[in-house]
Order: C-alpha cells, then structure tokens, then sequence
C-alpha cells in the first residue's frame, strides 16, 4: 500500500505513468493472489473472504491495459475488428462488459484471440470479476 501511495503520488496522468503503476502494483497482487487461491481451494467458506483485494487500480486495470486495450481502447489506432462500443478505457466501461469479459476472458479464454495471458493475469481478472469489480 505504501509503494501505492508514492507511485500515486509521483506519477501523475499520462498513459505511461498509469501503465507503469498498474504493471508494478499488479505485480505484487498477481503474486499473493495466486498463493491464496491455492490456499483456499479446500475451503467451503465465502470465496472473496479469505481473498486478496483485486481493485480496479491495484491489478484490473493493468489487465486490460497489457491484453485488451491494445484493440478495445477507444483511442486504439487499429481495433482489429474488435466492436466500436466494447471499451475498457474506465472501470465503468469495463463493468458494463463484465459478464462478457468473464465469458470470453476468463471461462473460454478465446480473448484476446491469439491467448498469450499469464495464468496469473486470468486469475487477476477472474478475482477482479467475482470479488472486488465494484471497487
Ligand atoms: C488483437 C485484438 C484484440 C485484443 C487484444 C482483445 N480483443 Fe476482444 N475483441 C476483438 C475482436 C476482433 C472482437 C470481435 C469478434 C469476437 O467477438 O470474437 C472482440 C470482441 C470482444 C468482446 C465482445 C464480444 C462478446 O463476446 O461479448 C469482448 C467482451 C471482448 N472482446 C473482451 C476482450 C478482453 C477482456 C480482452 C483482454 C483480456 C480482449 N477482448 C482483447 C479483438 C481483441
């Protein structure tokens, strides 16, 4: 939390900085969000209890800069066929397409169309998705 606050601190606007921010703090999301879900695989209990908090500035958004935005950015320079109004450019926009990214991203994998998604950043998303796509 601490590294977030100086990150917020010094990085402020610009695509790069947010990138930046996004891939570092994910990083360290990324690697306590995979211990614990193996932790909690024998447990019955509420599943976003025991889990890390997967917020849209803490690990999402980094996610769908690295894999999505490149085609779903409303700003991308070639879409590569992906639909004009499927954008992730805020967190609203990517809430609005929620069940669909789940559908798509997380249950078949088939975007982005050619894979290439860590395990890591699935489980990111997945997380994101069922725990924390309100924050
Ligand atoms: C290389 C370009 C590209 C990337 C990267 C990409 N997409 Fe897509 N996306 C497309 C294209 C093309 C379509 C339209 C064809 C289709 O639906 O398969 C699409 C359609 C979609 C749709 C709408 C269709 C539906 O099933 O509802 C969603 C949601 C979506 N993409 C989510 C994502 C997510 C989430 C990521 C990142 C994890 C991502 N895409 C990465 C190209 C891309």
């Amino acid at each position: 939390m601490k590294q977030l606050a100086l990150a917020l601190l010094m990085g402020c606007g610009g695509a790069a900085a947010d990138a930046g921010l996004a891939a570092e703090t994910r990083a360290d999301a990324g690697g306590s969000a995979v211990d614990d879900a193996g932790d909690d695989a024998t447990s019955t209990a509420d599943p976003c209890g025991d889990a890390p908090v997967v917020a849209w500035a803490n690990g999402a958004h980094g996610v769908f800069i690295e894999h999505c935005q490149p085609c779903h950015a409303s700003t991308a320079l070639d879409r590569h066929g992906a639909p004009p109004d499927v954008v992730f450019d805020t967190r609203a926009d990517a809430q609005r397409w929620a069940d669909r990214v789940q559908a798509r991203a997380v249950d078949a994998a088939t975007m982005p169309p050619a894979g290439g998604v860590l395990e890591q950043d699935r489980a990111l998303l997945a997380l994101w998705l069922q725990c924390g796509v309100d924050r």
